[in-house]
């Protein structure tokens, strides 16, 4: 049974009939000090993206299975991709963010961890340059679209993806898609104010004013790939966004391990977990490697 709070804002969402106007990010890299530490602490301490990182490491280690390389676009303090390196020890990540406050915290997230598969690299995620054509198995990347400045931008980031991947390679993009009335943009932002730092708060209204609509993943989907990439999003609202391959099964041990994670999440966080599972589910999204 879905969270009854979100009734309301999804009946709205149904009623309005227009999307808001793109308000790009003001701060397009997240490079101001105390951005990051709220993020990072957000992501790490009280666990409140704690559900959407387990979501995302999940389905995306469904979608690697069996890739070498994996490129991870906006990386940021590297929580999400750790979690990721952690269920694929045999893979090699290498995440590209363009700030170095952000990279300097995931080095040291990572080295904390002593993870030895994980790399970064500074970068704009438009222009890859360091990045060979066809050299990558995959590449994933959450919740950082939203920060390009414009479609162009997000237009050539698709095309850098499809230059780097090798042919046939694994892609998991993920992130908001635009609401259509400012009342759920602020309902979404400060549902769980109590819970996190208030620039926390600040910056996920900012994401959302910022995210890009559906079928602007549709279309530059259907520009860039074939037809073995799709795009899945929450049912009905488009809130949440997934663009990616074909899944692959996983192996037991995995399957239990991610099991466990799920169990021992702290109610609150199960409770957002589940929403997503089921909000996915209902939009068609397959293979709920927590099921
Ligand atoms: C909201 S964070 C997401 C971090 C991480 N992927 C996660 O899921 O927690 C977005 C990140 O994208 C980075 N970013 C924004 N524009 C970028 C660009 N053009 N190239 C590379 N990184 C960029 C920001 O610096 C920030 O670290």
């Amino acid at each position: 049974m879905p969270n009854p709070a979100l009734i309301p804002t999804f009946l709205r969402e149904l009623l309005v009939a227009r999307s808001l106007p793109r308000e790009p990010e003001p701060d397009l890299v997240m490079d101001d000090p105390q951005q990051v530490a709220a993020y990072a602490e957000a992501g790490r301490i009280d666990g409140i993206m704690a559900s959407s990182y387990l979501f995302h490491s999940a389905h995306i280690t469904q979608v690697i299975q069996g890739c070498r390389s994996v490129l991870d676009l906006g990386c940021g303090p590297a929580t999400q991709l750790a979690q990721i390196a952690q269920f694929n020890p045999e893979t090699k990540f290498k995440g590209v963010d363009l700030s170095d406050r952000m990279l300097e915290d995931a080095e040291r997230h990572v080295r904390t961890l002593g993870l030895s598969n994980v790399g970064f690299s500074q970068g704009d995620i438009t222009r890859l340059e360091n990045i060979g054509d066809g050299s990558v198995d995959a590449v994933i990347s959450t919740m950082a679209l939203h920060h390009l400045p414009t479609l162009k931008h997000l237009d050539d980031c698709f095309a850098e993806i499809r230059r780097v991947l090798k042919p046939g390679g694994a892609v998991y993009l993920t992130d908001f898609g635009r609401l259509k009335s400012l009342k759920s943009v602020i309902f979404f932002a400060y549902m769980n104010s109590q819970h996190q730092p208030h620039l926390f708060s600040l910056d996920y209204e900012r994401s959302l004013r910022a995210a890009f609509l559906k079928e602007d993943f549709d279309s530059l989907v259907d520009r860039y790939f074939s037809q073995a990439v799709k795009v899945e999003s929450t049912f009905k609202v488009p809130f949440l966004v997934i663009v990616k391959t074909e899944d692959k099964p996983l192996p037991i041990a995995l399957r239990d391990r991610i099991a466990g994670m799920y169990k021992a999440l702290r109610p609150r966080y199960r409770r957002d977990l589940n929403d997503m599972r089921t909000f996915f589910a209902l939009g068609g999204l397959r293979n709920d490697p927590f099921a």
